[in-house]
């Protein structure tokens, strides 16, 4: 990202309707990057677009994007009218353990919503970029990723899926010279995690993460927890004897 032209470089992000996409998308447009933002909730998207054109005078198109249609990602990306030069996966679905334990289906549609669209859509973009030997993909994985626990192992194997695809497809395109980012947020107030008793010293803000992700990008790092006690905390639990690990209740 050290280009002097930045307001002609787009910036794709699939499941932009979210809070911490939201941020990013203001991140890179404050910075003259023009946006393409892509999610579901096409209506709200078209004010976001309005918005991020007002204030920052850059472009900002709404586009339709369902990260569950794996068929129509292809299309969808070759149609954009300028390929992008950043692609920032920001979609997700945490669903509930609970429920997916006793229904299949939506167990399914964690998984297939969290990996197989990530997959999918960044397939299409990775194959693209390394063609044009440009560009970078930041993807948002989850620190939930790291070791499967009872609270939430359903989604937590579908983001380590994410995280080993990303690690992953950063080595295939590190020779083509285009740079992928993991992010691991930890909590993160956003619409997901609404009603939850987030602890306030290992909680980020949706801009604390725009922040790292626009950080990450330009000193092409490999993987950011947001905050950098995460790592430590990750670091631990990662090296927990199973035996203990399996009487714990995290
Ligand atoms: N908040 C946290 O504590 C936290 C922690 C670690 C990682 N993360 C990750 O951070 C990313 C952003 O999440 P967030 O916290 O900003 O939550 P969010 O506000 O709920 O954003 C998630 C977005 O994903 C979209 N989405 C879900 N299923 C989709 C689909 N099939 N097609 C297209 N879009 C879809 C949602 O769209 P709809 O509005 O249409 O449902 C929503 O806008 C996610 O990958 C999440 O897993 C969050």
């Amino acid at each position: 990202m050290k280009n002097d032209n930045a307001a002609e470089k787009w910036i794709f992000i699939p499941g932009a309707g979210g809070t911490i996409a939201a941020a990013t998308a203001k991140r890179f447009a404050k910075a003259g990057w023009s946006v393409y933002l892509a999610s579901r909730g096409i209506a709200e998207l078209e004010k976001t677009a309005a918005d991020i054109r007002m204030r920052y005078n850059v472009g900002a198109k709404a586009i339709y994007f369902d990260a569950l249609d794996t068929a129509s990602h292809e299309e969808l990306y070759n149609g954009l009218p300028v390929k992008p030069d950043g692609v920032v996966l920001a979609f997700g679905m945490l669903g509930d353990q609970k429920k997916a334990e006793s229904d299949f289906s939506h167990a399914r549609e964690i998984v297939e919503t969290n990996f197989l669209g990530a997959v999918s859509i960044l397939e299409v973009a990775a194959r693209d970029m390394e063609n044009r030997r440009k560009g970078f993909i930041v993807g948002i994985s989850s620190v939930a990723g790291d070791r499967g626990r009872l609270s939430n192992y359903i989604y937590g194997s579908a983001k380590a899926g994410v995280s080993a695809y990303l690690s992953g497809v950063r080595h295939r395109l590190f020779r083509a010279g285009v740079h992928v980012v993991t992010v691991k947020p930890g909590f993160v107030a956003t619409k997901m995690t609404e009603g939850m008793d987030l602890p306030e010293k290992l909680t980020a803000t949706p801009d604390d993460v725009a922040d790292a992700i626009f950080k990450a990008v330009r000193k092409r790092k490999n993987t950011v927890y947001v905050k950098k006690i995460w790592r430590l905390i990750m670091l631990i639990i990662i090296h927990l004897p199973e035996f203990v690990f399996k009487r714990t209740k995290l």
